[in-house]
């Protein structure tokens, strides 16, 4: 696994770029028969910035399949706590009895659809995996991570983004608190997305 690390006003966040063909076919296929289903789609439903496109309402990770097992040990818990260390530095000392979970979705992207800008607000950090992308226009399908400084703000739309094109196979990770979008897609993207949070052990 390749690790890119970049330092961005000043909060860190990471690329990792990884090759686990089984597991991204797999997570495919998931979507694939959750639109056979007709599962229910929350993309464009109340508190949901995902505007058109296709994203099942489930929580993927609580699926009983030993793809799912593969893909916790092999890149979600790995990653989660490699980046959750780096979030502390040596600025804070991380507090003891604490476990990390996670919640993950899928979002398919066709051409017009798009992620507002928003925040996870319940959650420490944020992973967007791209499973497949089709060739898009320039500037299409990009992920836009805003400056948090408060004074970029009063650029308004103009404010200071790192624009990023996530290539298949990177995973792209970034404090939740972090305002983001997805500008318009114009062909098919695919992206798995787990959200992680601290909770005392016993809880
Ligand atoms: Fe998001």
């Amino acid at each position: 696994m390749k690790v890119d690390k970049e330092t961005l006003w000043p909060i860190e966040f990471r690329k990792y770029s990884i090759d686990f063909t089984e597991e991204q076919q797999y997570l495919i296929s998931v979507l694939e028969d959750f639109k056979l289903l007709d599962w229910k789609n929350v993309s464009g439903q109340r508190f949901n910035t995902t505007i058109n496109g296709y994203q099942p309402d489930a929580d993927i990770l609580s699926l009983d399949h030993p793809m799912i097992d593969s893909i916790k040990r092999k890149i979600i818990d790995p990653i989660s706590e490699e980046f959750w260390m780096s979030l502390s530095k040596d600025k804070i000392s991380l507090p003891e009895g604490l476990q990390l979970i996670h919640k993950a979705w899928l979002v398919e992207y066709d051409a017009g659809s798009y992620q507002n800008l928003h925040v996870h607000k319940t959650s420490l950090f944020t992973a967007v995996w791209t499973l497949y992308r089709e060739e898009q226009d320039d500037l299409a399908g990009q992920i836009h991570l805003h400056n948090p400084i408060v004074g970029s703000y009063t650029l308004g739309f103009f404010q200071e983004s790192k624009k990023i094109t996530a290539k298949e196979n990177e995973i792209l990770v970034f404090p939740s608190w972090i305002a983001h979008n997805v500008t318009p897609c114009t062909a098919k993207r695919i992206v798995f997305v787990w959200d992680t949070m601290a909770i005392p052990k016993n809880a």
